[in-house]
């Protein structure tokens, strides 16, 4: 009983480990590149000077000011998911790109188009 107990723990313990553990890490990978191709792809068509959406570039906000944007997900005054523009791969690489790029980054960037 107690045997069986402990084994329990570690099964546990181990599914813990490998359900979290890459979780957590594609939490922090996106690709900068393809983000930059999403971004001025799909959210610039309503985020240029003029447009719908006004003018948006990774210098709109802080480092942390992007993450806490992309962490809520909505849109639009949180009218809407963000998820409605890209899926959520694509999204998560548009994240790193404006979080690495953000006005406070150690290389900001306009991304003027
Ligand atoms: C179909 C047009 C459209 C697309 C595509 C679009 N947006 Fe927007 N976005 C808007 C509008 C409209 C607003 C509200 C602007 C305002 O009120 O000044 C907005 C607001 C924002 C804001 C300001 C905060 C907020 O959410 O209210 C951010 C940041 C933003 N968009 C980022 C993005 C990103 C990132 C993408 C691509 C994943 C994207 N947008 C795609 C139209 C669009």
């Amino acid at each position: 009983m107690h045997r069986l107990f402990k084994a329990g723990l570690i099964g546990v313990a181990v599914i813990v480990v490998f359900e979290l553990f890459p979780a957590v890490h594609a939490a922090q990978k996106g690709s900068e590149n393809k983000g930059r191709y999403y971004f001025r792809q799909t959210c610039k068509e309503c985020h240029t000077k003029g447009a719908v959406g006004g003018e948006i570039t990774p210098l709109n906000k802080t480092m942390a000011e992007w993450r806490v944007y992309f962490a809520k997900g909505t849109h639009n005054h949180g009218k809407e998911p963000l998820a409605k523009y890209l899926p959520a791969d694509q999204l998560l690489d548009a994240s790193t790109f404006l979080v690495q790029h953000a006005a406070d980054s150690p290389q900001p960037e306009t991304c003027g188009k």
